[in-house]
């Protein structure tokens, strides 16, 4: 619509004032607003931006490859893709305490995110390398570390984020959505050619997998759960509610499984199994300060489980989460 298409210039506009001839670097992580801010940026200033994008190794099924089609394939962007997951896997071996594992993945994330920057200004693309760092920063949480988050007295998760990047890297920041609301957000991704499914997704945390994966966190555990979690998506992708038309993926706010490591008894054929143990969540939540566990159908529930069960040999035995928050959260760690 004209009146998305007017905005969209304008913020162009405003871009290509701020950058100037300079360069742009832009750490790409899938989630919604790193990928609008990355679209838009292009969008304005082309091959001056480049955005790596760290594989930790946490991520969930296919998506790094999604997210490699999607800015390098179809929108020509220029992006650096980091595997990092044996780096991270390895510091997270034997590490079993939650508030502990997340300290390693953010402390991490911004080690590898320093080297790459360093790496690109090196290899002189351009002549001086980037002068920018751009962020997905949204008017919320422009909003939340200016207050009501900094009053908490205490901390219930530190959250993995890039606070203090910019300084440490001598960049100056760039960050193009800080006026807008998710749902503007979200619209302005669909204006710019994302695609639906990717700009409507659920949030997914920063440490990834590694909150959802209990205690240590094995490459065996990421791998059985990534295909669970797919199989789970899949079919709430799937799943139409009838009374209101909608997916029961676009029904929930957040939804995805999580890997508990320890081991029941089953019966697959004629043999005894000994094996895994999953539980799926899924919430409806306005804010996510507060979050209701969702009343799925059971046809659905029947239908994950099961094919979780059959498909993905070393779990034999299906849960579902029905707490609520408070008091429990919406991640389990
Ligand atoms: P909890 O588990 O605290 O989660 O009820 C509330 C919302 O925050 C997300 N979450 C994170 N997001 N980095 C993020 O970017 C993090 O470290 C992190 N931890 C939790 C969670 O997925 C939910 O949407």
């Amino acid at each position: 619509d004209w009146i998305m298409r007017d905005h969209i210039e304008e913020a162009v506009q405003k871009i290509r004032e701020q950058v100037g001839d300079e360069e742009v670097i832009l750490g790409l992580s899938g989630g919604v607003d790193s990928s609008v801010a990355a679209a838009l940026i292009h969008r304005a200033i082309g091959d001056q931006l480049t955005c790596v994008f760290v594989d930790h190794g946490l991520l969930r099924l296919n998506e790094g490859d999604m997210v490699m089609d999607m800015f390098a394939g179809k929108l020509h962007a220029k992006v650096v893709r980091v595997d990092a997951s044996d780096l991270f896997l390895g510091e997270l071996a034997g590490v079993s305490e939650p508030e502990q594992k997340r300290k390693i993945i953010g402390r991490l994330f911004v080690d590898v995110f320093k080297a790459e920057a360093e790496k690109l200004k090196a290899s002189g693309q351009g002549h001086k390398g980037a002068t920018f760092l751009a962020q997905g920063t949204i008017y919320p949480d422009v909003i939340e570390s200016g207050g009501a988050k900094s009053k908490k007295a205490v901390t219930i998760k530190s959250h993995h984020n890039v606070g203090g990047l910019p300084e440490q890297l001598g960049l100056k920041l760039l960050e193009p959505l800080r006026d807008l609301f998710k749902d503007e957000v979200r619209e302005l991704g669909v204006a710019l050619g994302l695609p639906r499914e990717m700009v409507y997704r659920h949030p997914f945390p920063g440490p990834g997998l590694g909150v959802r994966i209990l205690g240590e966190v094995k490459k065996e555990y990421a791998d059985l759960l990534r295909r669970a979690d797919a199989i789970f998506i899949e079919e709430l992708r799937k799943f139409t509610d009838e009374a209101t038309g909608k997916t029961w993926y676009d029904l929930t706010s957040q939804a995805f499984t999580v890997f508990l490591p320890v081991k029941s008894v089953g019966v697959m054929g004629d043999g005894r199994t000994y094996d895994y143990v999953v539980a799926l969540r899924a919430v409806q939540t306005s804010d996510f300060m507060t979050a209701d566990w969702a009343e799925l159908p059971y046809a659905l529930l029947k239908k994950v489980s099961s094919r979780i069960i059959n498909e993905v040999r070393g779990i034999n035995r299906v849960t579902y989460d029905v707490s609520s928050k408070p008091p429990a959260t919406i991640e389990w760690e």
